[in-house]
């Protein structure tokens, strides 16, 4: 593998800072790695293989100047939006964490384990799903492979992590308000990430709210599901819920399938999966759970298979990943590393 230059933009970020702890764990061929963020982290310096790097202001000239190949993007829509289009006509590959281009014709939406032949046909940008999304694509897909999913219902409980360093201040902030006064002090609490105090709570809305009345965060889920299984027909609703956990997204999953699967197939296929861990012994208390399984770790864990009672060919499960890595960081490395 011949090393590249990489950056990273958004670096300071819960996102970025766990690109660059990815790209060093797995020992991703690095060149030189570069750090940007915005003018607040100016002379801040970052730890990447034993040496300190200075985070740097993002600018335009930047990719060019410093003949950057690859850019794993953590900074939002909007500065992706800009730079993004910058970075693939100056030669280098975007590796976006954001929405900005996911739904874009020629923009691959890539999960390596589901759709990797389709980073081939990138023209500067790849798109990295939603965190949501991916947990529960990786562990669809060998389901789906064995026999269509035709439908798929799915409630999420969504760590704050996944609104970004700050949130994770406000939970622990909130938290530290309410050991020390109670439920009534806490709600006068004023958040600014989320509408209402997380901690010991549940918010039922990520992302605005559209027409439809599903959030964007719901429609993200669905559409991108199309997308990565090239299945426009497949049927997918979603109930997207903030919870009061730091790291680790959860997820409790209804699929219909065109023929049967039985548990003990989805046991059989999910056990060999890639990317996938299963644990799944509900009577001795073994399944996944945010706070054990969803933190630095790397595999999509699936626990609570069972068969549908309420319909012919239906399946029910709970699938648990770290949001910051398998949803945001780690998906996106792997993508840089099926372009190496
Ligand atoms: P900064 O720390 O300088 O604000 P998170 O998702 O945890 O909120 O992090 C967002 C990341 O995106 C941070 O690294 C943040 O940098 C970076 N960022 C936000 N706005 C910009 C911008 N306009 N240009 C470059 N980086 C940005």
């Amino acid at each position: 593998m011949s090393e590249k230059v990489v950056a990273v933009v958004g670096a300071t970020g819960a996102v970025g800072q766990e690109m660059i702890k990815t790209l060093e764990q797995r020992n991703f061929p690095v060149k030189e790695l570069r750090l940007f963020a915005s003018e607040r982290s100016e002379g801040k310096k970052l730890k990447f293989k034993g040496s300190e790097i200075p985070v740097e202001v993002l600018k335009e000239d930047v990719f060019k100047k410093y003949r950057i190949e690859i850019a794993l993007f953590s900074a939002g829509a909007s500065t992706s939006k800009v730079f993004s289009p910058i970075a693939a006509s100056s030669g280098t590959i975007v590796i976006d964490n954001s929405s900005a281009f996911r739904m874009d014709d020629d923009v691959p939406l890539v999960v390596p384990e589901v759709n990797p032949e389709d980073v081939k046909y990138h023209k500067g940008i790849i798109a990295n799903p939603n965190c949501s999304t991916i947990q529960m694509l990786v562990a669809l897909k060998p389901i789906y492979d064995y026999s269509r999913i035709k439908r798929i219902i799915v409630s999420t409980y969504q760590a704050v992590s996944g609104a970004g360093g700050m949130a994770i201040q406000e939970l622990e902030d909130e938290l530290k308000t309410y050991v020390n006064g109670g439920r009534e002090t806490l709600l006068n609490f004023k958040p600014s990430k989320f509408p209402y105090p997380i901690a010991l709570n549940v918010i039922p809305r990520i992302d605005i709210i559209l027409n439809n009345l599903y959030s964007k965060e719901e429609m993200k889920i669905v559409n991108e599901t199309r997308k990565i299984l090239h299945d426009p027909d497949i049927k997918v609703s979603s109930t997207t819920v903030r919870v009061s956990v730091i790291k680790g997204h959860s997820e409790a999953v209804w699929i219909e399938t065109e023929t049967k699967v039985t548990q003990e197939k989805a046991r059989e296929l999910l056990s060999k999966a890639k990317g996938v861990k299963l644990m799944d012994d509900p009577f001795n208390d073994v399944y996944p759970t945010p706070l054990l399984h969803g933190h630095d770790t790397d595999d999509v864990y699936v626990g609570r298979i069972r068969e549908d009672i309420s319909t012919e060919n239906g399946l029910v499960m709970w699938i648990v990943a770290d949001n910051l890595r398998k949803g945001a960081a780690l998906n996106a490395v792997q993508i840089a590393e099926l372009l190496v």
